[in-house]
């Protein structure tokens, strides 16, 4: 039976305004892992199985385009599946009350359901908790502002129905484009596009527009899979942690917005690139490899992404009271080194180990993790002494490479003795 047969589509019929009568009020916002189950919620004896395509609409301060994106999207999927699909819009408590205004249209629109989010922000999330309560076997998600243009949906539906188990609307093949944007955003764009491949190729090699929020896929392909996202880009993760086997892509034009504005800001860039770094640590090779050695790799990329932050501290400092403050060289060494170690014990407090120090905040707490995690570095300092004299006295080696791999033995002298010591892993449950 092809997935959207025309011999089980009815005009918006008694069973939808029986179940929407019954349950006028919001949809309830599901708690704990963003997980997409095999079968949808309550598919068991409604005898209400047919609804195919479940839309997600995430909104944020939208309500100058709700009316209108719904209202379109109904038109159109009336036309080719009426009866067969279901809009949810997912709104996150905007203050400018999106989420009643859409509420307001479920009378005239039967087959509109609305979630309102207080618990939780941030655009992925929300996709993935309509999907949650969604009913349908094709999970969808598409921009409430009208900036995806709404035809692409049919095609998009038609890839599924020939096959496909994802299939993106695209702004970088034949059809597509972005209508008026800056070269600015154009760069940035592609350079986040650049980067993913590097980091990611086997996820955002798969898609010629990663970045697109504009799809659809089987729920058979994510179900199951816990997804983890952050920020925007929800599409990497239904890639990454899917199973999806092929891939249909649309052309699209990313139209201008009339009403409201864009969310994007500069915290969307570093999201993006934390989601990146996550989601390479925790799937394919990498991931297996770390769960099977039980090594935090996580952890210690973190860890040495500070390290590498405090040489840049050290040289600062040191110039600046070289030049500034005509310090002498030791001083200026060794104050620079203090500043360096102060300010990685910072970040690795709020942000490596920060699972951890957050069950033990006080400030003596904080102080005491500080001086063990200066005794620590220390120790290393001296441990460093010792490898490269041994290198370079007794092997000969040359004196750089030594250097190399003294830091490298030490590097992780400090992560695991400060992982076992100064954030003591053990102790927290
Ligand atoms: N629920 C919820 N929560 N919705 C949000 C949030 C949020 O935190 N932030 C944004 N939205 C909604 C907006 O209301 C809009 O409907 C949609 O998500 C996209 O947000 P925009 O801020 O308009 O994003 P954009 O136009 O810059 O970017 C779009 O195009 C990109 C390129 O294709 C988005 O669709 C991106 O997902 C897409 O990658
Ligand atoms: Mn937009």
């Amino acid at each position: 039976m092809p997935l959207f047969s025309t011999d089980f589509t009815h005009p918006r019929s008694a069973i939808w305004n029986m179940k929407t009568n019954s349950s006028n009020s919001l949809l309830a916002v599901s708690t704990g892992p963003l997980k997409i189950s095999e079968l949808p919620p309550n598919s068991v004896g409604t005898g209400d199985e047919s609804i195919h395509l479940s839309l997600v609409i995430p909104t944020y301060k939208e309500r100058e385009n709700i009316k209108n994106v719904v209202n379109v999207l109904s038109q159109l999927l009336d036309e080719s599946i009426a009866g067969n699909y279901e809009l949810i819009v997912v709104d996150d408590d905007s203050p400018d009350r999106t989420w009643e205004i859409a509420q307001s249209l479920t009378t005239e629109y039967p087959q509109l359901r609305v979630m309102r989010r207080q618990q939780e922000r941030g655009l992925s999330s929300a996709v993935i908790r309509g999907w949650q309560a969604a009913t349908g076997s094709v999970l969808g998600v598409i921009d409430g502002d009208l900036q995806h243009p709404p035809e692409i949906l049919i095609q998009l539906l038609r890839s599924i129905e020939q096959g496909a188990d994802l299939a993106v609307a695209s702004r970088h093949i034949e059809g597509g484009g972005v209508s008026s944007w800056s070269v600015v955003r154009r760069f940035l764009s592609r350079g986040a596009q650049l980067l993913g491949l590097v980091i990611l190729p086997g996820v955002l090699g798969r898609v010629s527009d990663p970045m697109s929020g504009y799809f659809m896929v089987r729920r058979s392909a994510i179900a199951g899979a816990t997804l983890n996202p952050v920020g925007y880009k929800i599409l990497l993760e239904v890639i990454g942690r899917g199973k999806v086997d092929q891939v249909a892509e649309v052309g699209y034009v990313f139209c201008e917005r009339k009403e409201g504005e864009s969310k994007v800001t500069w915290k969307q860039y570093i999201d993006y690139i934390h989601h990146l770094v996550r989601l390479r640590l925790s799937t394919g090779k990498v991931g297996r490899l770390s769960r099977k050695v039980k090594f935090p790799i996580g952890r210690f990329v973190r860890f040495g992404f500070v390290g590498f932050s405090g040489v840049f501290v050290d040289l600062t400092v040191f110039h600046l009271l070289r030049t500034v403050i005509h310090l002498g060289l030791t001083r200026s060494t060794i104050l620079s080194a203090g500043v360096a170690i102060v300010n990685n014990f910072l970040w690795n407090d709020v942000w490596t180990f920060s699972d951890i120090s957050q069950g033990q905040r006080a400030l003596h707490q904080r102080f005491k993790r500080f001086l063990k995690f200066s005794a620590v570095c220390l120790a290393g300092v001296i441990l460093q002494a010792l490898i490269i004299n041994f290198l370079y006295n007794v092997l000969e080696i040359n004196q750089y490479l030594a250097k190399l791999i003294a830091i490298a033995v030490a590097t992780i002298w400090n992560f695991w003795v400060n992982l076992k010591l100064s954030w003591r892993v053990t102790d927290v449950k």
